[in-house]
């Protein structure tokens, strides 16, 4: 039995006793009416009254102020450890609630009725993932009726892309629980991310399970030193990455990359063609396909050269901020091949973050201080409505990096932002 079950059984059996003795007084007095009235009684005489009957009195009187102060001293030195014991239990308790919220069916917490599937896109572990999105054509030509799901103009087709979901154990680092709670509450409009607040007039939760969230992604998140590392590993990966789509040194499969998939393609039209009996349309077949994955090749080449070329600066702030400074990077990263989507516009160009590039930031942080204030705006920021450079004010939008990259990165990421 809980000391808490205990405490409450207690109380209803003193409770209960109070309330019996009471009825027997009552029930009992009336029963047999005393004889004498009380005050007609002979009683003790006054030496016994007010010498040893006063004494026990005061006695009792003492040992109960005693008991009482020694038990509100307890509770006053106890109080403040039951406090905090409190406050961490509904803290786990929130984290509970918020690791269901979070919930798809691969994590343990899953719950059909309340899990919003969090981690359908962000990946079981928060460590991040893709989401499907579909993107509509943005073209002026595109906004008549008549190229709407036209099949005669293919660049008005809307494109089913995947679009990265970030690591969310890295969030609370870049961001503080403010800008946490308003990117869950409000979404970020044009991005798979949907809006859950109830404030911004299209989610279904309340300010509580936004809280819980949060909590949530601050139980899971990496030290900064785990951060550090793993942004230093990204680097090479993405270098290694760059150079594996053309060819991963593999010799078949799919897995092989655009350079053997090409070459096996070719070599599989001449084999058709060199065969009387394949019929026109399996060449026009297998000419089609060698055609697009030339074309794919020599994308994924014109990529891998770029990525060769590019700084560690730039392969950093292509990790780390082209999600939002350069439109089209979140799904054009997971395929640059893909030949169908439309090209990516230049690095820093701007989109939900401003423009970086022909030298505006030179213009926001100028002169001899400007690439010091502007390595401090990406380390730390400022709050919400501060000013940051020449006259930016922030909106507390944009994440900060002073806890997942090195200072050395981060200069490097300032040092390629100066030369878009
Ligand atoms: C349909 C897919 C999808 C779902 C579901 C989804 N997200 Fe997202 N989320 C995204 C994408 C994509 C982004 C990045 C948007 C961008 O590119 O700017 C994002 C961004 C975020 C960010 C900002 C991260 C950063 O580093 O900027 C947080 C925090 C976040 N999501 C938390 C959540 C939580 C918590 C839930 C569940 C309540 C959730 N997301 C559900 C797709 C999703
Ligand atoms: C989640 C989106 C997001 C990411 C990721 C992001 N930024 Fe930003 N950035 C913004 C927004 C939004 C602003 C506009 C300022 C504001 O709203 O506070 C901004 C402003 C800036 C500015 C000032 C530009 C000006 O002219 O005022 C610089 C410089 C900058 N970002 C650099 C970076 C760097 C470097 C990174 C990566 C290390 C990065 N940003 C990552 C959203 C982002």
């Amino acid at each position: 039995m809980s000391f808490r079950l205990s405490l409450i059984l207690l109380n209803v059996l003193v409770i209960g006793g109070l309330l019996g003795v009471i009825f027997w007084r009552v029930f009992s007095l009336r029963r047999s009416p005393e004889s004498t009235p009380a005050n007609l009684t002979p009683f003790l005489a006054d030496e016994v009254l007010e010498g040893r009957r006063l004494e026990r009195v005061l006695g009792w009187t003492l040992l109960f102020t005693v008991i009482t102060v020694v038990t509100l001293l307890a509770y006053f030195l106890w109080e403040p450890f039951r406090g905090v014991e409190m406050e961490k239990l509904f803290l786990e308790r929130s984290i509970d609630r918020g690791a269901t919220l979070y919930a798809n069916k691969a994590n343990e917490g899953y719950d059909a009725e309340f899990s919003l599937l969090c981690a359908d896109c962000h990946g079981p572990d928060g460590t991040g993932g893709v989401a499907l999105f579909t993107l509509q054509p943005e073209g002026d030509e595109c906004q008549l009726k008549k190229n709407k799901n036209n099949p005669e103009v293919p660049q008005c087709a809307p494109n089913q892309v995947q679009w990265t979901a970030p690591n969310l154990t890295l969030a609370p680092l870049r961001y503080s629980r403010a800008q946490l709670i308003d990117i869950l509450t409000y979404g970020r409009e044009g991005t798979p991310m949907p809006a859950w607040g109830v404030k911004s007039g299209k989610g279904p939760k309340n300010v509580q399970s936004i809280n819980d969230l949060v909590n949530y992604l601050e139980s899971i998140k990496v030290t900064p030193e785990e951060a550090v590392k793993s942004a230093e590993a990204a680097v090479a990966d993405y270098r290694q990455a760059a150079e594996d789509l053309v060819d991963n040194g593999e010799s078949d499969g799919e897995r092989a990359g655009l350079q053997v998939d090409f070459e096996e393609a070719e070599a599989a039209l001449l084999v058709a063609q060199a065969d009387p009996t394949t019929s026109a349309e399996e060449l026009e077949d297998l000419q089609s396909a060698a055609d697009r994955l030339e074309a794919q090749l020599a994308q994924a080449i014109a990529y891998r050269d770029d990525v060769e070329a590019l700084s560690d600066g730039g392969v950093l702030f292509r990790l780390n901020c082209a999600r939002c400074h350069t439109k089209g990077w979140s799904y054009f990263e997971n395929d640059p091949a893909n030949i169908d989507l439309p090209p990516l516009p230049a690095q820093g160009s701007g989109a939900y973050g401003p423009n970086l590039t022909n030298g505006s930031v030179l213009l926001q942080f100028p002169g001899k201080a400007g690439k010091a204030n502007q390595t401090t705006w990406v380390t730390d920021g400022v709050p919400e409505q501060g000013v940051y450079g020449l006259r930016g004010i922030s909106s507390g939008r944009m994440p900060h990096f002073g806890k997942v990259l090195t200072k050395a990165q981060i200069r490097a990421i300032v040092e390629y932002e100066r030369s878009l």
